[in-house]
């Protein structure tokens, strides 16, 4: 297989990553492997199996769920966990207020990373790339979000960029999402969503292993006020003048 054209995109939570990277692998053909929502199927597995990562004792337990989920992404839009579609199961508060416990679990890590490569690599079936032709010649590609994907995961990506966005617009564009999905079901507040970004943001920052970087190539770009289209094309041009 010729060279894959690998895009690394890492930044905090709800800043826009998996929109943006979902869209450009759609735009360029491309794969795509969303690494939160790996995090998150394992959360989902602990909770499904009564295992609580937080309790210590737990630590090989936890270890063999990763271990034995058969994690798949067959459409842009599909997450599947041992064959069944946890898309929407796994983007709840609930999950994500737990899911530090099981980032922070190095055997975790080293067992999904192990994977992220082999899907970068298109070794996992559902990463398929099509990809686009340009002078000629054509690109195939795929894109990975996540916070360690250009420092740890794909230190040698041919693009990385780090997605920002201010903490309070973060938390709207979360809270509207939260209440598209759960409607009148939906208890919480902005604040209460801008609370539980800012306790998972720290949680990324500062962990001991792979904590949420800037890799020192990796080029900077603030959604605060983009668009998502503007977000696309900003990074549809990079793509572009590298190939
Ligand atoms: O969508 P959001 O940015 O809120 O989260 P996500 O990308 O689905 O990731 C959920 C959590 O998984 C993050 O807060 C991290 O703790 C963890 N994660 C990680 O540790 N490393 C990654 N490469 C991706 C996610
Ligand atoms: O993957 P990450 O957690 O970084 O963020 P996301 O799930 O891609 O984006 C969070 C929400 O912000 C989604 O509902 C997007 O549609 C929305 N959004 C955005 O990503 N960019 C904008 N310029 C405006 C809204």
């Amino acid at each position: 297989m010729s060279k894959l054209f690998r895009i690394a995109i890492d930044g905090p939570g709800a800043s826009g990553k998996s929109t943006t990277a979902k869209q450009l692998a759609k735009k360029l053909g491309f794969g795509y492997i969303d690494s939160g929502a790996m995090f998150r199927a394992i959360t989902l597995k602990c909770q499904q199996n009564n295992i609580d990562p937080s309790d210590i004792a737990n630590k090989d337990k936890v270890t063999e769920i990763a271990n034995n989920a058969e994690i798949r992404f067959p459409t842009l839009d599909q997450v599947e966990l041992d064959g069944q579609n946890v898309s929407e199961l796994i983007r709840t508060s609930n999950i994500s207020r737990n899911i530090s416990l099981v980032a922070s679990n190095w055997a975790v890590r080293d067992i999904l990373a192990n994977q992220q490569r082999k899907m970068a690599k298109g070794e996992i079936p559902g990463t398929i790339s099509t990809g686009f032709e340009r002078h000629g010649k054509l690109v195939k590609g795929v894109v990975m979000d996540g916070r360690d994907i250009g420092t740890v995961i794909l230190p040698d990506a041919e693009l990385k960029i780090f997605i920002e966005a201010d903490v309070r617009i973060r938390a709207q564009r979360r809270f509207d999402e939260l209440k598209k999905r759960e409607g009148d079901a939906l208890t919480e507040t902005v604040d209460d969503v801008e609370r539980d970004l800012e306790a998972r943001d720290l949680a990324d920052y500062t962990r001991k292993i792979a904590p949420l970087l800037k890799a020192k190539d990796a080029i900077t770009l603030n959604t605060s006020h983009l668009s998502i289209e503007e977000q696309v094309d900003a990074i549809e041009k990079m793509v572009l003048e590298r190939v």
